[in-house]
C-alpha cells in the first residue's frame, strides 16, 4: 500500500530540505512540485502561452537548467494562478502520489487539494525576514547578485500572491501538522517533520 506525505508551506520555509531529507529518511519517492510551476513559468518566459505549456509539459522539463532562479519563481507564481494551469498539473501530481512504496510531495496546495487523503500532512512555516534571509544567502552562494532587501519584497510579493489567489491557495489544511521553523536548525526541523510523519504513521 502507498503512502503519501504531502508538505506544504512558503517560499524557503525549508520545506525542500525537510522534504528531501523525509524521503529519504523512508527511502519514499519525492516530487518538488513547485518544479511544475517553475518549467510552466520558464515556457512563458520563452514566449509559450501557459496553459498550452502546462498541457505539454514533459517529465524531462522538470530537470531544466535554470529553473530556481528568482525570474522563474516570479513566473512560476504568476501561471500558478490561472486555474487551466493548475488543472492540467493534477494527473501527474497524483500518480506520483500513489507510487508504489511511497511518496514525498511538497508543494503549496498538496494536503488541501492534491492528496487530501494524504496520509501525514505537514505545513512548513517561517517568519517572513527568516526566509528572506535564507533565500537570500542560497542565492549568494550560488553567485547571483541581489540585496536582502529586494529578497524581502520578492519573498512577500510571491506569498501574497500564492495566499490571495482563489484557486488552490497557500493554506495549511486542517489536518496538517504545522511547524514554523523560524528558531529550529535544519536538523532540528527534519526531526520535528520525521518525528510527525512517525506519529501519523502509528495512526494508519
Ligand atoms: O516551491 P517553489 O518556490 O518552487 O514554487 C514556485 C511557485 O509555484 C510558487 O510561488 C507557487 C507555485 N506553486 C503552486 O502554486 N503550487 C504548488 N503545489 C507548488 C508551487
Amino acid at each position: 500500500m502507498g503512502f503519501t506525505i504531502a508538505i506544504d508551506g512558503p517560499a524557503a520555509s525549508g520545506k525542500g530540505t525537510i522534504s528531501k531529507a523525509v524521503a529519504r529518511h523512508y527511502d519514499f519517492g519525492h516530487l518538488d512540485t513547485g518544479l511544475l510551476y517553475r518549467a510552466v513559468g520558464r515556457r512563458m518566459l520563452d514566449g509559450q502561452e501557459p496553459v498550452a505549456a502546462a498541457k505539454a509539459l514533459l517529465a524531462e522539463d522538470l530537470a531544466a537548467d535554470g529553473l530556481r532562479i528568482p525570474e522563474v519563481a516570479q513566473a512560476a507564481s504568476k501561471v500558478a494562478v490561472i486555474p487551466e494551469v493548475r488543472a492540467a498539473l493534477v494527473d501527474f501530481q497524483r500518480a506520483y502520489a500513489r507510487r508504489a512504496g511511497g511518496a514525498v510531495l511538497d508543494g503549496r496546495d498538496i494536503g488541501t487539494v492534491i492528496c487530501p487523503d494524504a496520509e501525514a500532512k505537514l505545513f512548513i512555516t517561517a517568519s517572513a525576514e527568516v526566509r528572506a534571509r535564507r533565500r537570500y544567502d542560497e542565492l549568494c552562494a550560488n553567485g547571483v547578485q541581489t540585496d536582502y532587501q529586494t529578497v524581502l519584497a520578492d519573498t512577500r510579493e510571491r506569498d501574497h500572491r500564492d495566499s490571495s489567489r482563489a484557486d488552490a491557495p497557500l493554506l495549511a489544511a486542517g489536518d496538517a501538522v504545522v511547524l514554523d521553523t523560524s528558531d529550529m536548525d535544519i536538523g532540528a526541523a527534519v526531526s520535528a517533520a520525521i518525528a510527525a510523519v512517525d506519529a501519523a504513521y502509528a495512526r494508519t
